[in-house]
């Protein structure tokens, strides 16, 4: 398999599971070296950029690659600094890698499963009324991003479902040679093995981890603020689940995946009992504050449930003590 942007948060989730019980080669791509947590798990390790087509073509020549996590991606706020930095990256280089998909799956006659992480942020709320309103959002409805990463991703999906009907369309054989795009629209995601950077879920994070550093952290956004996020182990779960799914079963190509939905202040509450001491300030930054005004409250994610199994197993009490907490305790502890 190969995986993009492996050195990120959700790279990091998903090797140090696959390092619990994996037959397939890890190949991954990540333009930075990868540490020394994951780097062991990894077969190759090739440090470069996915807009790099030379890269691609000789991982094309030298492995077969059955299976891509395309995890590689600038995320929202990072995005709006650099929207055409971003265009390029989390557009060129997805396609770029749905290219190589295409040829990996033509040159070995088997289809090429491609997992793609999207994101609430393909949503667009017009206003925290209608937020509100609308509850638990379906994959068809409020798809209007306003940020540049969540046009981004919107696009992307539409790409790779392109990606995916072109080829099984034109295909002789339509099982073979093609790429077989699935995708997962995220929560934020929280890990306690890492932060995420340039991301606008990260006041979660970053909240949970300052407080177990013994730092000050001031939010950027205002305590009412209300998004869905996932504890990474799920995270990780439900893209090993997808990519396992029989094709049959998969009704769409994007899939809604919940599980807790807490507001800003109802993380610090929970934040300041793990971590007595735990300092934690409100200092808006309004821009943020409109992404993630405009991303749902809450996702339907029905679908999910029903066509391949998806059920989390941390809702935000269990996300807390018995993953985050106790993990991020032991992390520091340890450093
Ligand atoms: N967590 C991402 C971000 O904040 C959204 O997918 O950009």
């Amino acid at each position: 398999m190969l995986i993009t942007g492996a050195g990120g948060e959700i790279g990091h989730g998903l090797i140090a599971r696959l390092a619990g019980g994996n037959n397939r080669r890890i190949v991954t791509l990540d333009v930075s070296p990868l540490d020394a947590s994951i780097a062991p798990q990894v077969d190759r390790e090739i440090t470069g950029s996915i807009l790099d087509k030379a890269i691609l073509e000789r991982v094309l020549a030298e492995f077969e690659i059955d299976l891509v996590f395309h995890l590689a991606a600038l995320l929202s706020t990072r995005s709006e600094f650099t929207p055409v930095t971003a265009h390029h990256v989390n557009v060129e280089g997805t396609l770029n890698l749905l290219e190589f998909a295409q040829h990996e799956a033509e040159s070995h006659g088997r289809p090429v499963v491609f997992m793609y992480p999207s994101s609430i942020a393909a949503y667009g709320m017009p206003d925290l009324d209608t937020k509100a309103r609308a509850g638990r959002v379906k994959e068809d409805e409020w798809t209007h991003p306003t940020t540049m990463y969540g046009c981004n991703k919107l696009y992307c999906e539409q790409l790779g479902t392109y990606y995916a009907r072109h080829y099984k369309q034109l295909a002789a054989e339509p099982a073979k040679g093609r790429v077989d795009f699935r995708c997962v629209r995220f929560p934020g995601l929280i890990s306690a093995l890492t932060v995420p950077s340039g991301g606008t879920s990260d006041y979660a994070p970053e909240m949970i981890h300052a407080a177990a550093k013994g730092e000050p952290y001031a939010c950027f956004v205002r305590p009412d603020t209300r998004i869905p996020f996932m504890a990474m182990p799920d995270g990780v779960d439900a893209l090993m689940a997808l990519a396992a799914a029989p094709r049959d079963a998969l009704t769409r190509t994007a899939y809604n995946v919940a599980a807790f939905n807490p507001s800003a202040e109802e993380i610090r509450d929970v934040v300041v009992t793990a971590f007595p001491g735990a300092r934690v300030t409100w200092d808006n930054d309004l821009k943020r504050q409109g992404i993630v005004d405009s991303w749902p409250a809450d996702v339907d994610d029905s679908a999910a449930r029903r066509d391949w199994g998806f059920a989390p197993r941390y809702d935000f009490r269990r996300a807390f003590t018995e993953y985050l907490i106790p993990t991020i305790r032991k992390r520091y502890a340890a450093a």
